[in-house]
């Protein structure tokens, strides 16, 4: 249990431990290493949230990869989307004729990801693949087809590994779930 410092407003419950996260990193590691044998891939990260995931990801890709940032909004500091999806930072390659995985710390309404690989198509990428670390489909707004998914996980707001609530808990090496004690 994290007990916030400002306020002891917040407690974190641990959803998945640290030993899972990586467990599972490994194996979609070694799966997109399987998938794109032969091929080279262009990892787009984004920013801030999926930086723990992409980092650790592209660790145990085995085939010939790049990486760049690329950072959007869609939320302000609450936990509800706008559905409307900006960018922040641009990329700084380009990805016409690349294999792009896009990847993500979690999937929620959609919006952010069906956004991404439209871009993408209108920037000709070879191919367009999606990667979330975690994925709330009870949550969808818009149609989008995963490739790969970490976890599953249910409808709650959940921090750490990269993803925050107002900016916090990104450090967090676990996925937890935010509790409001009052
Ligand atoms: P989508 O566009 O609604 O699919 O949302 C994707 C973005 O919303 C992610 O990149 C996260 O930044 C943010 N998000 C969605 N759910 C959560 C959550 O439970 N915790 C923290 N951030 C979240
Ligand atoms: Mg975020």
């Amino acid at each position: 249990m994290y007990e916030s410092g400002e306020n002891m407003s917040e407690s974190i419950k641990v959803l998945l431990p640290e030993e899972e996260l990586d467990k599972r990193i490994r194996e979609l590691g070694a799966q997109i290493s399987e998938d794109f044998a032969g091929e080279e891939v262009l990892m787009v990260c984004i920013l801030k949230g999926a930086s723990f995931f992409a980092c650790e990801l592209a660790k145990r890709i085995t085939v010939p990869m790049s990486i760049d940032f690329m950072a959007t909004s869609s939320y302000g500091a609450g936990t509800v989307s706008s559905g409307e999806v900006k960018i922040k930072k641009d990329l700084d390659l380009s990805v016409e004729g690349k294999n792009v995985l896009i990847v993500e710390d979690i999937i929620d309404s959609g919006h952010t990801l069906h956004f991404l690989s439209e871009l993408f198509s209108t920037r000709h990428a070879k191919s367009i693949k999606l990667c979330a670390m975690l994925d709330k489909p009870e949550r969808r707004e818009v149609d989008v087809t995963m490739d790969y998914v970490g976890f599953t996980i249910p409808d709650a707001f959940v921090v750490g590994y990269g993803l925050d609530y107002d900016q916090k808990y990104r450090n967090l090496p676990y996925i937890g779930v935010v509790e409001l004690n009052g």
